[in-house]
């Protein structure tokens, strides 16, 4: 479904990926982690092609058509759809209107992430909470019924019930999908099955492995171990 070769790429002169490789097949899930400020959304914005992100080096494949040039609404087209870290509020933009152009379906929706029917008046995600930022993202993306979900840390800053909703909301999207998600405490992880995970660090992917081994081992060591890893991958 994916497949990234070689990326690198720089913003304004500071490299801030550097030969990443990863490769997403259809309906697989993958969980991407790394210490703040290596690169993970960066990579993201890379693959959906956000502006500032320079690519001087490799080349990004969707279903085998090399879309690296191709501008971000025609990748949207195209299947792939983002749930942001940290989403821009959209003055003067419903949201319930921006649902109905997206894909319908709104109040089912809105239910299934547990928001109330109110949200469909307010200007998308101006004064929304922290959690409800996270489900307003993650409806946005069910809206568009992607082929490729690209989930930027979608159970950062959710409390214990708000999680339990969105992992299985998630959970049943990967069953209809192929998924990347960013995560930092691999919350995620009790409700959604990944086939693979990715420690990314200093703009490198180090590390490609068994998510439930890779997140154990960070959260018992942390990633100073990960810097000493006699197994780390050196581009
Ligand atoms: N538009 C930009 N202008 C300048 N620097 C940027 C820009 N976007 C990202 N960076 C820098 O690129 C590096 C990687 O940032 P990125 O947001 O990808 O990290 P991250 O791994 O997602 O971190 P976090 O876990 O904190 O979300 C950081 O040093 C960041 O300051
Ligand atoms: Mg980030």
């Amino acid at each position: 479904m994916l497949k990234v070769e070689h990326l690198t790429v720089k913003i304004e002169n500071k490299i801030v990926l550097r030969d990443v490789c990863l490769e997403i097949g259809e309906g697989e899930t993958h969980v991407l982690l790394g210490p703040n400020g290596c690169g993970k959304t960066s990579l993201i914005k890379t693959i959906l092609g956000f502006s500032p992100y320079k690519i001087v080096g490799g080349r990004i494949l969707f279903e085998g058509r090399d879309i690296t040039q191709l501008p971000i609404h025609e990748r949207a087209r195209l299947g792939m759809a983002v749930a942001f870290q940290n989403p821009p509020e959209l003055r003067g933009v419903k949201f319930g209107k921006l649902l109905e152009l997206v894909g319908g379906e709104t109040q089912r929706l809105l239910a299934e992430v547990g928001l109330p029917l109110e949200f469909l008046e307010r200007e998308l995600n101006l004064g929304f909470s922290g959690g409800e930022l996270k489900k307003s993202e993650l409806l946005q993306v069910l809206a568009q019924k992607p082929k490729l979900a690209l989930l930027d840390e979608p159970d950062s800053g959710v409390d214990v019930e708000s999680l339990r909703v969105l992992g299985r909301v998630i959970d049943r999207l990967t069953g209809k999908c192929s998924c990347l998600i960013v995560t930092h405490l691999g919350y995620i992880l009790r409700y959604v099955r990944a086939k693979v995970a990715h420690v990314m660090m200093d703009g490198e992917i180090v590390c490609s492995g068994d998510p439930e081994r890779i997140v154990s081992t960070i959260m018992e060591k942390g990633y100073q171990w990960c810097r000493s890893c006699p197994k780390r991958r050196k581009s």
